[in-house]
């Protein structure tokens, strides 16, 4: 066994997972999940009060703009000096973009960038801040909520599912550029689930029963579902797996 081999923590509750966007939605449902499963948690978010209370009593509440290159390095040096360690990080905060952000020549250039700068350059800085920690380690996983949309395209919706085909191609590249240092890298791409982000459309009965019409399973995700799929990659079962997407869409895109 080499020195960094020795000191990954094979213990759930000495392992340490820093979520983005854990205030609310899939990040929040994550953050509950990985705290029963024994994770000390750092949660970064615009919104400070929700980020402390997702992370718990043993957690880092952060205020943090994951696409601020600053505020993302203060983040994770004050994570690194509470915990010394990071083994898990969950690239989840993201956006879908205003109604603006339509089909390409109707798409203000400012809100495609706002749209990148969150969806790709986000997941790119926060990876950027964990993954020195995770090589001196010689351990770690980093876990991007991507989506469907990275891999089929949401009509008229281009920044958006450009940013997620970035996003999830991004989380292959650290898949193949990390894996000779202990460090796998996967995304997660869920279909259409029940969030804040989601819950005006869902509010409207035509365009639900449109959405549930297109998912074979026959209804939208919940929070949890996606909380789910995170806590099993985060989990360290899946070992073998790293440069890859998990999809968690109720079968829409086997269609
Ligand atoms: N809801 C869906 O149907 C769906 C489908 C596929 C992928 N996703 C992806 O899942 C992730 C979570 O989405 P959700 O539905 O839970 O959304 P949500 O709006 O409920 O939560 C997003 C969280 O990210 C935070 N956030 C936004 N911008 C931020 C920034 N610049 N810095 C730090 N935090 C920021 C928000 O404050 C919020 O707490 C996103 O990446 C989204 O694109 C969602």
């Amino acid at each position: 066994m080499t020195d960094a081999e020795s000191t990954v923590s094979t213990d759930p509750r000495e392992r340490v997972a820093v979520v983005t966007g854990g205030a609310s939605g899939i990040g929040r449902a994550t953050c509950a999940r990985l705290l029963a499963d024994g994770f000390t948690l750092a949660v970064l978010d615009l919104d400070g009060d929700a980020a402390k209370a997702a992370a718990g009593s043993t957690g880092l509440g952060l205020v943090a703009d994951v696409s601020d290159a600053e505020q993302v390095e203060q983040a994770f040096a004050t994570i690194v000096a509470t915990f010394g360690r990071i083994d898990v990080l969950v690239n989840n905060a993201g956006i879908s973009g205003g109604p603006a952000a339509t089909i390409c020549h109707e798409t203000p250039i400012e809100e495609w960038d706002r749209v990148h700068a969150i969806n790709s350059r986000g997941p790119f800085l926060c990876s950027r801040a964990a993954l020195p920690v995770m090589i001196a380690q010689g351990s770690g996983h980093v876990i991007t909520t991507a989506s469907i949309a990275g891999q089929v395209v949401f009509p008229a919706r281009c920044a958006y599912t450009a940013s997620k085909g970035a996003a999830l191609m991004f989380a292959k590249s650290l898949g193949v550029d990390y894996a000779h240092a202990g460090i796998r890298s996967n995304a997660v791409c869920p279909g259409f689930v029940q969030t804040p982000m989601t819950q005006w459309r869902l509010d409207v009965p035509e365009l639900r029963e449109k959405v549930e019409g297109a998912i074979p399973i026959g209804r939208v995700a919940q929070p949890e579902d996606l909380a789910d799929a995170i806590a099993l990659l985060a989990s360290d079962r899946l070992s073998y797996m790293t440069g890859a997407a998990l999809v968690v869409d109720g079968g829409w895109t086997a269609l």
